[in-house]
């Protein structure tokens, strides 16, 4: 097979790992991507001519396409995701493994002639500035376009990463096929895929395989796959002796400018579809300080967390781009995600206007009329009577961060910025206060640890159950999670016995609800009060009530200007039940037990602390 690598690729073992893929999948033909302009535009090109793409009106929507995925390739498939590591304990309990000889076998078995009658296309990228020293290169190798353009969006991607890797840098080899090869005069369809799906990771050997399906981050292998699942096993595996490591985080990272004058940077952590995005584009209402403050986004998913000789937390937004839900997203919501989206997006799997335009549940007023995101007539009589959406719920869109109004000056930095704060929310509609402080890093990371949240519709299944979901890192840690707790605890332990000052850690949740099933916080932008209380603590400035799980303010303790918000109203998203509190901590007790080979004693002498003062408070 015939690869032709381009003169300025030095790599021998890169040259031969494409050699024995293309050998092995038998492609038609090879292209080695260089990341330019005109690459992506023929990509887009062909991709309209084959029917994957449509161009939207230029006068609506300049330069931007839409994608209609297969109706069966719509979300991420945890069930068919697999951490394959020697030792089953070391993928631990919450995810699934298979036997690397095994898996392997079967892979081989898989991607044998998977790519025959396609265009195998070698996708170098970097995720973290180019040559940071917090960065690493990937190699992915896909038989889909439409993932070269997107992954353009998404990573440093290009001629370029070969600078950076030279001869011998190490890269993190990805391989990925929609799994459906054009043999005996098969055609195309517009989303080939494959029904039968396999995402898998090979922590020890940090090696990715992704076969069958085409759509986000089971192909997008730089984000869940490289950014959180193998990264978080490279973070871990470089603590040894006084080397604390590193984290991987599913966390967007925020700059806040206080109107005192300081700048700080909080890196949070929510589960999928929880509003992350609209967090990390928050605009400041106006009644607050006037608005002296300024929020600006480094990441709006990920975050890669390292210590610096000082011993600080620098964090790097390892991505390029945003591929983030469409639905629900509207001016009001997320104002600045809208104007992002002017121009140069990717859009997947929402309705097409009769004017060439795109449009989603929540954007605006329905259209009388649109091509939903399976390309059939859809009005909203039609929506209603047959219960269909226009767009489905997990509907992406895809675009580069230097769009982003809002993005903070130093998202580039390949030093990284330094977190003054982690926070950790989940959705929950009882139960868990609007905002809690951790008295130390143990609770913090006890906090983190125990949270749960209602599902959403970025992972196929079951929607609207609570599930256990530690540091929203459930379906991304790649490698067992007790040990990821302890991770956590050393490295913490660590930086505070080398004389650093750790980040504050706080718990949210903006999604308690009233009797009636209806929010009772605005969220959005008033999440901003929140914000400024958590700053005022990291000063020693603001007051609040300890309590059984940590320090909460009292309603005094919030800065109310311009917005309507009774003390009954802050009581019934802060209050503390008692018997729904006896209850969750028999759900921490199920999780620690599920949990239980490695989990870290201080987690379970924790829990105690906690449930006593729960038992003091009853009896008081
Ligand atoms: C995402 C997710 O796409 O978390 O960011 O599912
Ligand atoms: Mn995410």
């Amino acid at each position: 097979m015939q690869i032709s690598p381009p003169s300025y690729v030095q790599h021998q073992g890169l040259i031969q790992w494409v050699t024995s893929i293309a050998e092995k999948t038998k492609p038609a033909r090879v292209v080695w991507c260089d990341g330019s302009q005109q690459e992506y535009d023929r990509l887009c090109e062909e991709m309209v001519t084959s029917g994957t793409l449509k161009k939207l009106n230029p006068a609506k929507r300049p330069n931007s396409y839409l994608a209609w995925s297969d109706p069966s390739d719509v979300a991420r498939v945890e069930d068919r995701t697999y951490i394959c590591t020697d030792r089953k304990e070391d993928a631990g309990p919450t995810n699934n493994w298979i036997d690397p000889p095994e898996m392997r076998k079967t892979l081989d078995g898989l991607f044998e002639g998977c790519m025959q009658g396609r265009t195998m296309y070698v996708i170098p990228f970097s995720m973290g500035p180019l040559g940071s020293p917090i960065a690493h290169i990937g190699v992915e190798i896909s038989d889909s376009p439409y993932v070269v353009v997107n992954m353009r969006m998404m990573t440093r991607m290009g001629r370029s990463v070969y600078d950076v890797l030279g001869s011998y840098g190490s890269f993190v080899p990805c391989v990925h096929t929609v799994g459906m090869p054009l043999v005996n005069g098969q055609q195309d369809v517009s989303w080939p895929c494959n029904s039968t799906k396999y995402i898998v990771h090979f922590p020890e050997t940090q090696e990715i395989w992704s076969y069958g399906s085409g759509y986000g981050g089971n192909a997008l292998l730089g984000k869940k796959c490289f950014a959180l699942r193998i990264a978080s096993s490279m973070g871990r595996k470089q603590a040894h002796g006084t080397n604390p490591g590193w984290f991987a985080e599913h966390m967007l990272i925020l700059g806040v400018q206080a109107p005192w004058g300081k700048k700080y940077h909080v890196a949070a952590a929510f589960p999928s579809a929880c509003g992350k995005t609209n967090f990390a584009m928050l605009i400041p209402p106006k009644g607050l300080d006037n608005s002296g403050w300024k929020i600006t986004t480094i990441g709006d998913d990920i975050a890669w967390i390292k210590p610096d000789a000082q011993g600080q937390l620098r964090a790097i937004n390892p991505e390029n781009g945003y591929f983030g839900v469409a639905p629900g997203t509207n001016e009001k919501t997320n104002y600045n995600c809208m104007a992002s989206l002017k121009e140069n997006v990717i859009f997947t799997n929402v309705a097409l206007t009769d004017d060439g335009d795109v449009w989603w549940e929540g954007m605006s007023e329905a259209p009388a009329h649109c091509i939903d995101w399976q390309g059939k007539d859809w009005t909203p009589e039609i929506g209603k009577a047959q219960g269909r959406k226009a767009a489905h719920p997990n509907a992406r869109f895809t675009v580069a961060s230097v769009q982003n109004p809002v993005i903070d000056p130093e998202w580039d930095n390949p030093e990284g910025v330094v977190i003054d704060a982690f926070i950790f929310g989940g959705r929950r509609s009882t139960t868990v206060p609007l905002v809690t402080e951790a008295r130390n890093w143990e609770e913090g990371v006890y906090m983190a640890a125990t949270m749960g949240s209602e599902t959403t519709a970025a992972a196929a299944g079951q929607q609207g159950v609570v599930r256990r979901d530690p540091f929203a890192m459930l379906p991304f840690c790649g490698y067992n999670m007790a040990d990821y707790f302890a991770h956590w605890l050393d490295l913490g332990d660590k930086l505070a016995r080398s004389g650093a000052r750790l980040p504050k850690i706080f718990c949210v949740n903006w999604f308690r609800t009233d009797e009636q099933g209806k929010f009772v916080w605005p969220g959005f932008g008033e999440n901003a009060r929140v914000l400024k209380w958590m700053l005022q603590r990291i000063e020693g400035k603001a007051q609040g009530v300890d309590h059984v799980f940590g320090v909460s303010p009292r309603y005094e303790d919030l800065d109310w200007s311009g917005l309507q918000f009774s003390a009954d109203q802050f009581a019934k998203i802060t209050s503390i039940d008692a018997q729904s509190w006896k209850d969750e901590f028999a759900l921490h007790a199920e999780l620690f037990e599920k949990l239980s080979h490695g989990l870290p004693s201080v987690l379970l002498s924790t829990k105690s602390a906690l449930e006593s003062r729960l038992k003091q408070r009853l009896a008081a």
